[in-house]
């Protein structure tokens, strides 16, 4: 397999290159492309890249470059291809949606031109979404491949965009597709704007805790190993053109899950003094904010054999093990764009 991982300097793409390289049933190559945005940090596969040699290059490029893209597809005669690159922050599509809608439509529709262009050598292409693509939940039921889109915000908009073109594709030139539709992932390598590692580094450092508006918003939280496992079987055994939800099966209220990142920074840390619960703010509200989340996984499941492993307290105390052991790489990523983001956010 010459597989092409888009966006796997940031946080899934890179885990989800940990995790295959370090398999045994993989044997293929693997050639990340990564624009390197703010988001993306091609230093969390060094030791990838000195260990695998013969099987991981890395190559810095837009994948809204038709012209480059052709060339690494033709260069490195790719036959699989496993898409994560994307703007992810719905704060940052809330502010300045412009890449947004570049990278996630027109860097995905370049994308599928190019494997268009090359059907004949592509055995499959495989898309990674959001279960934001649904909008919002209220009280009751669950998030079915078949729910109707309603997104909510210019993130969610601009990846149910893609989506629709990626099904296209199958049904109008019979390109190999499948899609998972994920919901929040949490584990090592974050950018630390998303919920979980801000909650962390904050508490550790005794700054406040934003929490939006009244914090009973509810999302469904996925350890990432657990999707990356999810991803590896639906690019091996999924059917082509099938969408597959994949979900923690863990409910959780924002509050309630800031509450257990305290407390297990309070297990940790002596100097926060059992006392990270006061640092909670309330703060207001993400406009537009969905209510809840909440995935039905039973397609990948009976279909698949795929099952969540890890558990919510499992994997927050080993996420939280991973921040604290590395604070190099936090002060590392946040040291760049990202202080001009946290001054616009907070003026
Ligand atoms: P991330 O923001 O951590 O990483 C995105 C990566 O894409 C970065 O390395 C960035 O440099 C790269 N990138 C951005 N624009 C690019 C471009 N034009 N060309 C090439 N590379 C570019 O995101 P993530 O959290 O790892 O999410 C990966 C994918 O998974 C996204 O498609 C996202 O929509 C989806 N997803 C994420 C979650 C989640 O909870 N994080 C849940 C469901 C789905
Ligand atoms: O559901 C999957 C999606 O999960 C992915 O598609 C996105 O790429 C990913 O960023 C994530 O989106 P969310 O908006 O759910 O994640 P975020 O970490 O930004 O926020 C999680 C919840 O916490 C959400 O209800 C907003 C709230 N929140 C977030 C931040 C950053 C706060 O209360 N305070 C905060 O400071």
């Amino acid at each position: 397999m010459n597989l092409l991982v888009t966006g796997g300097c940031g946080f899934i793409g890179t885990n989800f290159i940990r995790y295959l390289l370090n398999k045994s049933d993989f044997s293929g190559r693997i050639i990340n492309v990564d624009q390197l945005t703010y988001a993306g940090n091609p230093e969390n596969l060094t030791d990838i890249e000195k260990t695998f040699s013969n099987r991981y290059t890395f190559i810095q490029a837009d994948i809204c470059d038709k012209k480059k893209m052709t060339a690494i597809f033709d260069d490195h005669d790719i036959d699989t291809v496993c898409h994560f690159a994307a703007e992810s922050h719905v704060d940052r599509s809330i502010v300045s949606p412009d890449n947004f809608i570049k990278t996630n439509i027109m860097g995905t529709f370049a994308l599928l031109e190019i494997a268009k262009n090359r059907k004949n050598r592509l055995t499959r292409f495989h898309h990674i979404s959001t279960d934001e693509v649904y909008g919002s939940l209220g009280k009751d039921g669950y998030f079915v491949e078949t729910t109707p889109y309603q997104p909510s915000s210019p993130y969610s908009a601009s990846k149910a965009s893609s989506d629709h073109l990626v099904r296209a594709y199958h049904t109008t030139y019979n390109l190999p597709v499948t899609l998972s539709n994920c919901s929040n992932n949490y584990g090592p390598y974050q950018f630390p704007e998303k919920l979980i590692p801000l909650m962390i580094l904050n508490a550790v450092e005794g700054n406040p805790l934003p929490v939006y508006g009244d914090g009973k918003n509810i999302r469904d939280w996925l350890y990432v190993d657990d999707h990356c496992n999810a991803i590896w079987e639906i690019i091996q055994h999924g059917k082509d053109g099938q969408t597959y939800n994949v979900g923690g099966d863990c409910e959780l209220e924002n509050i309630k899950l800031v509450e257990m990142i305290c407390d297990a920074i309070d297990n940790r840390i002596k100097s926060s003094d059992g006392k990270s619960r006061e640092l909670i703010t309330f703060v207001k509200d993400r406009p537009g904010h969905d209510q809840r989340y909440a995935i039905d996984a039973t397609k990948i499941k009976t279909e698949l054999d795929w099952t969540p492993k890890t558990s919510i307290e499992t994997g927050l105390k080993q996420t939280v093990k991973w921040y604290l052991d590395h604070m190099e790489w936090v002060n590392h990523v946040r040291s760049g764009e990202y202080q001009s983001w946290i001054k616009k956010q907070y003026k």
